[in-house]
């Protein structure tokens, strides 16, 4: 079964940066591109960065730690060292609230 969790406010997104949130025990990443927003994990799948501090450009976001670089939308990675993609989390944004879709 899945749930739509509140986690912020659509205010608090600004374009082409990052934000961290907690979801059940983790951290996501929110980031809004041309107004829209997309969440993948916050950690980098080749190591212990933080995405949210990444360098945004186009739909990808470039790790701060060795720039291995993911596409936002759907969390695969485009970019050496990191081969792995991480998690994209489904968002909608209901009453300037963003809302993840928790789901097993
Ligand atoms: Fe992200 Fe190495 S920790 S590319």
């Amino acid at each position: 079964m899945s749930t739509w969790i509140d986690v912020a406010a659509e205010a608090d997104l600004f374009d082409d940066c990052g934000i961290a949130v907690p979801l059940a025990g983790r951290e996501v990443a929110l980031f809004r591109i041309d107004g829209q927003v997309w969440a993948t994990d916050n950690q980098c799948s080749h190591g212990d960065a933080r995405l949210c501090e990444g360098f945004v450009e186009g739909h990808e976001v470039e790790c701060p730690f060795h720039q291995g670089r993911f596409d936002v939308r759907t969390g695969a990675a485009t970019c050496g060292p990191a081969t792995e993609p991480v998690r994209s989390w489904p968002v909608k944004i209901e009453g300037g609230r963003v809302f993840l879709q928790d789901a097993p």
